[in-house]
């Protein structure tokens, strides 16, 4: 009745940028990522017969706001599938996401819930299974499940029983790595759950944007098969700048970019002038993440902490998925 889960986070390479169905989070377009190593959540989710509601710790602290209701409202769909309606848990996870690297940690986060409570109610789930319940938990979580390159499936289907992540290409198929750029400025912030429904509901490129994602994903594909940088660097870039356009076209209009946001792709373009290859991608906020090679590790290190507002760079390689401890 006890068990205990790790999962990392990952950086989509193609976005996934609204949802057809926002209940069971189904989405309109598939998506690709890369799980990060140095960015994980660890969660103990221990089954007992005694309590009469879930309680859940996050780094040590009790949780009971908004956070929590997420979490219990995951495991009902879990006790569900077991047919264990009125069984509680206890829940202490360990965050090691850097909340200011812009790193959503819902994607480590429902990983980690979803592996450890369902292993602890002793649920043979396939890792596709095991993806399908966790992207009800946080769309992008799904991709956790794991290590390396991994498709989101959109599926056809409107039970959402053919909507999983898949893997694509282990951690060790190519030493890719990332730098997440931390900016000093904070700005408020649209939620990636409100700012998909404007998009959604409102913006006129929205359509260019679903349509403009197969051609992306089987060019992705080829590159990271080929492990061609160049090829998988341009089509993440140009794929982020496409899903941040749709929210320049949304009513109202917003944007999650910052001053220095637009310096950070400024510098990565010079990099690029300068011989040294590098591309970016952005997430639902103003932090700019940077896809480099290992040989360029120092210039790019150099290059982006010289930035004006940019507080930190924080590296890290491709890491693996779900592990049980
Ligand atoms: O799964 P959510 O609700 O955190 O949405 C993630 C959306 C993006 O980070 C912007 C894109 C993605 O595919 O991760």
């Amino acid at each position: 009745m006890k068990a205990t889960a790790k999962a990392h986070t990952n950086i989509a390479l193609i976005k996934y940028w609204g949802k057809r169905d926002e209940s069971i989070i189904l989405p309109t377009n598939n998506s690709l990522s890369l799980t990060l190593d140095g960015f994980y959540t660890q969660t103990t989710v221990e089954f007992k017969a005694e309590l009469k509601e879930d309680v859940f710790y996050l780094d040590n602290t009790i949780v009971t706001d908004g956070q929590y209701n997420r979490v219990t409202k995951f495991l009902d769909l879990i006790r569900g599938y077991a047919q264990k309606h009125t069984l509680f848990a206890e829940i202490h996870s360990i965050n090691k996401v850097p909340t200011a690297a812009g790193f959503a940690s819902s994607a480590s986060g429902f990983a980690a819930l979803a592996a450890a409570a369902t292993k602890a109610l002793d649920l043979k789930l396939s890792e596709h299974e095991l993806s399908r319940i966790t992207r009800q938990g946080s769309g992008s979580a799904c991709r956790s499940i794991y290590g390396g390159f991994a498709e989101w499936e959109k599926g056809i289907k409107e039970d959402g029983s053919d909507s999983y992540a898949i893997p694509i290409a282990p951690k060790d198929h190519w030493d890719i790595r990332v730098a997440a750029v931390v900016l000093s400025s904070k700005m408020k912030k649209v939620s990636s759950r409100e700012g998909m429904k404007r998009t959604v509901d409102t913006s006129p490129f929205f359509k260019s944007w679903v349509d403009s994602i197969p051609s992306d994903l089987d060019a992705i594909k080829q590159g990271i098969n080929d492990r061609n940088f160049e090829m998988v660097g341009k089509i993440a870039e140009a794929n982020c700048l496409k899903m941040h356009a749709t929210t320049l076209g949304a009513t109202p209009p917003f944007t999650y970019w910052h001053d220095t946001t637009v310096s950070v792709m400024q510098t990565v373009k010079q990099l690029r002038e300068h011989g040294v290859p590098a591309y970016f991608t952005i997430d639902a906020g103003p932090n700019v993440k940077v896809l480099y090679l290992p040989e360029n590790e120092e210039k790019i290190k150099k290059a982006l902490r010289e930035i004006p507002g940019v507080t930190d760079v924080i590296l890290s390689r491709a890491g693996q998925g779900v592990t049980y401890l």
